[in-house]
């Protein structure tokens, strides 16, 4: 296992250092799941959200400021006949944290689990909710979580998204307990966080146990009160992608579309860098405007783009890993 201090130097490394832990992440990758890429379906639920977090446009503050919806479970299970349609079996639902989505997700999951002949992945990201909502989310049929840890520095934490680190961390093993595959995640770059308190994050994900592990370089975001801050480094959010793959294998680790939105092509280094999960939009026009994550400007990924990178790195599609099921066939995939 690296060194706290072989990580730290290892997160700076470019050129042809970095092309080589790349190269060493990209091997841990095919030992564990070949050349497959997981591809999920994601419906975003709500942009309403009572946390605060400064450098989201949905954060509560704004909220009364901005075009603000909820879907309807019908409107959700249509647009996950789409997902299916597509040949996907991951479906992912997102929102802002609220306890408004939870009448419309016990309306909607157990549909999307017909629908699919109880043959998909129900994956959750809607926030902290009490105990006993995850145990009926997960009794009615929800297979997985993602409650992202964000920053590791308690302080940091606190600083930025008015919630402390701990809380947070007490969710997530609920979320374990109650039988839950966990994901977690980090904002790499944020103004304040320190080369140290990354690998904190790296080693935090492995104490945790977590299932999967998103990075996000910061995105200074329009309408929040980080949008002045300088934009996040794509090169040190790759190395902490390498970094997760080399230390946890298993790992699910999406090359997030944060990535592009920084640099062009950032989201195929991603997969270079040894990222194992692509996740296509499916919301509507309408909501994918509404929905202001980085704010209006985000690039929204598509089937056809997903499909094109993925070819491009040599490597092929395929369901949950959460599921028994084969690789997703060329045919379905399309
Ligand atoms: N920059 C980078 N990542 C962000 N996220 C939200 N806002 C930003 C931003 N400005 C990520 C966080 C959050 C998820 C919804 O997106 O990790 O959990
Ligand atoms: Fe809410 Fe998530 Fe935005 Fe924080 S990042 S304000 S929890 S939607």
């Amino acid at each position: 296992m690296l060194t706290r201090e072989e990580m730290r130097s290892l997160l700076v490394a470019r050129g042809q250092e970095q092309e080589e832990l790349f190269a060493e992440s990209r091997r841990a990758r095919q030992r564990r799941y070949g050349a497959t890429i997981v591809l999920r379906g994601v419906i975003e639920l709500t942009n309403v959200c009572r946390v605060n977090c400064d450098y989201c446009p949905m954060r509560r503050d704004n909220v009364r400021g901005n075009d603000t919806y909820f879907l309807t479970a019908d409107q959700i299970v249509e647009t996950a006949e789409l997902i299916r349609a597509s040949g996907i079996n991951v479906v992912l639902l997102q929102g802002g944290e609220t306890p408004s989505v939870l009448p419309i997700l016990e309306d909607a999951i157990p549909r999307i689990r017909r629908l699919y002949d109880d043959q998909v992945e129900v994956l959750l990201n809607v926030g902290n909710l009490k105990r006993a909502q995850y145990e009926r989310l997960h009794a009615i049929g929800a297979t997985s979580y993602i409650l992202k840890h964000e920053t590791s520095d308690p302080d940091l934490h606190l600083r930025i998204r008015h919630e402390t680190l701990e809380s947070r961390l007490r969710h997530l093993r609920d979320l374990r307990a109650v039988g839950f595959k966990i994901g977690t995640g980090l904002i790499s770059s944020l103004p304040g966080q320190s080369l140290d308190s990354i690998v904190d994050d790296i080693e935090l994900a492995d104490e945790i146990g977590t299932d999967m592990c998103s990075v996000s370089p910061f995105i200074p975001a329009p309408n929040t009160p980080m949008s002045l801050e300088p934009i996040g480094d794509n090169e040190l959010a790759l190395n902490v992608i390498a970094l997760l793959r080399l230390r946890m294998p298993h790992l699910l680790i999406p090359s997030v579309s944060a990535l592009e939105r920084v640099g062009g092509g950032g989201q195929s280094r991603g997969l270079d860098a040894g990222a194992n999960v692509m996740t296509v939009n499916f919301s509507g026009a309408n909501d994918q405007k509404r929905y202001l994550i980085y704010g209006k400007d985000r690039f929204v990924v598509t089937l056809d783009h997903v499909r094109r990178l993925v070819e491009t790195s040599g490597l092929e599609l395929r369901g949950s890993v959460f599921i028994k099921q084969e690789t997703m066939s060329r045919e379905s995939a399309r």
